[in-house]
């Protein structure tokens, strides 16, 4: 895919007025609203469930949500979201047991399923699964937490990620999630991502319009 999506990690974002916050980022240009789901057992965090997933739905949200699990085991909670009005739905493929299984769930409920690799995960296990899967996401920092640097060695990472998807022909998106900010959104372009998570990069400016519109004209050079 030649577009991009930037889809805002709402982690960064004020719990206390997440509606608006949500409402006004979808207003300024974003995409997709990135959704991260922790459990303080895969990931030393603890955020938010189906329950406010669904409440951004009643609120009026009707962009895709991007649903990031950072949860282990996966499969007792992927209905759930399906329910809430989740879109895509990620996971890390070390937090099931059944990578092909899970991937399947996902599906047959009706959203886009994806895998997520830690920085240092490597994509093996994607090559018995390449056909099942919609997204594609790459850490690019260690999962549990917003506001940390973006670790270089994912830019190769990214390489090699688009090139199995371009062998594959499939229409899988390449995301990033980690860092990202409008000073390295481009070379994370150049080295082949196509989707832009990006927390504390939006929400900790006052400006999510001008931040946004930073973001694209990087993506358009
Ligand atoms: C980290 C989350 C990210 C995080 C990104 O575990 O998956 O989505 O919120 O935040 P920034 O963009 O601040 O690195
Ligand atoms: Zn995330």
């Amino acid at each position: 895919a030649s577009d991009f999506l930037i889809a805002p990690s709402i982690l960064s974002a004020d719990f206390a007025r997440l509606g608006d916050e949500v409402t006004n980022v979808l207003a300024s240009g974003a995409d997709v609203v990135h959704f991260d789901v922790m459990d303080n057992h895969y990931v030393p965090n603890l955020t938010i469930g189906p329950m406010v997933c669904k409440a951004l739905r009643k609120h009026g949200v009707t962009a895709p949500i991007d649903v990031h699990l950072m949860v282990s085991p996966v499969d007792r909670i992927i209905g759930d979201f399906a329910e809430a009005g989740a879109s895509y739905i990620t996971f890390h493929p070390e937090a099931t047991g059944h990578i092909d299984r899970s991937l399947q769930l996902v599906k047959s409920l009706g959203c886009k399923s994806g895998l997520v690799f830690n920085p240092a995960t490597p994509l093996d296990c994607l090559e018995y699964v390449m056909d099942k899967v919609d997204i594609i996401l790459l850490m690019s920092v260690n999962p549990g937490f917003g506001g940390q640097a973006f670790i270089p060695a994912t830019l190769d990472k990214l390489r090699q990620a688009r090139a199995l998807i371009d062998k594959s022909g499939r229409d899988i998106r390449l995301e990033i999630d980690g860092g990202v900010t409008p000073k390295n959104i481009g070379e994370i372009a150049a080295a082949g991502a196509d989707m832009f998570v990006a927390g504390s990069a939006i929400f900790n400016t006052p400006d999510y319009k001008a931040t946004i519109d930073v973001m694209r004209a990087e993506l358009a050079k």
